[in-house]
């Protein structure tokens, strides 16, 4: 195995996604969740085939991503999937509130735990229901699930809960107590978990993550798990993701959801998601360069700005950063853009307690990372000369 390569920032610059258009050329992007390596090269001769032989018409069955991503799941993690139970959403967010939609109603409260990726709030809005934050606790840099609040939100009314697992931006992951903790808890009161695994298969140490339905039973009974290829094989662009279900009553609610949530996702991410879950080997060799940047970040911080507050993720790319001792007032995110030309996520999207983070997305070089570090470290020597 071997690290992945990064194209330079030059070339970087000539993206056409998110990352590289929402800024002028003098800021460089950390934020959005992308990777810069290139793609694997059997999605990227699948795609190429398909294009020159103008094969870009609409999704239709498509078999292969269900047993592609059952053969993944079991080959890591143990987890036994149907592949008649899986189904094909535009992308992870309407999946979840799709899938959502076939269980509550407008007014229903659901839970999330801040910090939580800021566009599960937005999805709430969308199903017209209440958000009812159990926030994660927190031990210096480390993060926890609290489960006495959420027993409380349970036993409170919440009909949904949408859990981030691996959790995005604090980069925790929830043991298999703490979720058949959970599960348990949800069957009591009534409540659907909807398991946001996106994130899963970028885990260091693969034995560490548990998928919500492979922990029991009653898992299965409360709970849905919607995730994609996407974000671990950086395929954002292509659009498709899927909804899997391990239970009958849940399977039944999911025949229900709209026959054209199949045909919004596009044909080629859904043959791009399937090619993936076979490019383990790729997969494996962006953990180890991901690994070796977690690292190389936490040795920059410690470094140049050794007040930060940063633990190194347990899965994914993204590293949340606590600011406070660095004094940039109500909102460092702004701040560093402005007078840094660093554009970073600020923390205060995730949740009312973290004003003083920003998110930084090192799925780079450690060129661009240590720029990244320079630039925040210039810009404190500025304000304290
Ligand atoms: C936890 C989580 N869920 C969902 C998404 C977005 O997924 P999609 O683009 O498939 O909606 C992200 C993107 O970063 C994420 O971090």
């Amino acid at each position: 195995m071997s690290k992945l390569p990064v194209p330079s920032l030059t070339e970087l610059r000539q993206r056409k996604s998110e990352k590289w258009r929402e800024y002028p050329l003098d800021v460089l992007p950390l934020p959005v969740a992308e990777m810069d390596f290139e793609i694997a090269k059997p999605i990227r001769d699948r795609l190429i085939e398909m294009l020159e032989s103008s094969d870009t018409g609409y999704l239709g069955p498509i078999p292969e991503l269900g047993i592609n991503l059952a053969q993944f799941a079991r080959a890591r993690w143990a987890w036994e999937i149907d592949p008649e139970q899986v189904f094909i959403a535009t992308d992870v967010g309407v999946g979840m509130v799709e899938m959502a939609r076939t269980i509550v109603k407008p007014g229903d409260s659901i839970m999330i735990n801040s910090p939580v990726y800021h566009n599960m709030n937005n999805w709430i809005r969308e199903l017209r229901c209440e958000v009812f934050d159990a926030p994660l606790t927190k031990n210096g840099q480390k993060y926890s699930i609290d489960l006495a609040a959420i027993e409380r939100g349970y036993a409170g009314g919440v009909k949904a809960h949408f859990l981030c697992n691996p959790h995005n931006p604090v980069g925790v992951i929830f043991s298999r107590d703490e979720l058949a903790s959970i599960a348990e808890m949800a069957k009591k009161f009534g409540v659907s978990v909807f398991s946001d695994e996106i994130h899963a298969p970028l885990t260091y140490a693969r034995e560490d993550f548990t998928p919500f339905l492979a922990v029991s039973d009653i898992a299965r009974e409360v709970g849905v798990c919607v995730t994609a290829a996407s974000k671990s094989w950086n395929l954002a662009g292509l659009k498709c993701a899927t909804i899997v279900t391990g239970h009958l009553e849940l399977l039944t609610r999911a025949k229900t959801l709209p026959p054209a949530l199949h045909s919004r996702a596009s044909l080629l991410g859904a043959v791009a998601a399937a090619t993936a879950y076979e490019c383990v080997d790729w997969l494996d060799s962006a953990i180890e360069t991901l690994d070796s940047n977690r690292k190389f970040l936490a040795n920059e911080l410690a470094e140049k700005l050794p007040s930060v507050g940063y633990r190194e993720p347990d899965s994914s790319y993204l590293a949340w950063l606590d600011l406070s001792s660095l004094n940039l007032g109500e909102n460092p995110a702004a701040v560093l853009l402005k007078e840094a030309k660093l554009a970073l996520n600020s923390g205060i999207s995730f949740g009312p307690e973290s004003g003083q983070f920003v998110r930084l997305n090192f799925a780079t070089s450690e060129e661009i990372i240590s720029e990244a570090i320079d630039r925040i470290v210039s810009l404190v020597y500025n304000r304290t000369a």
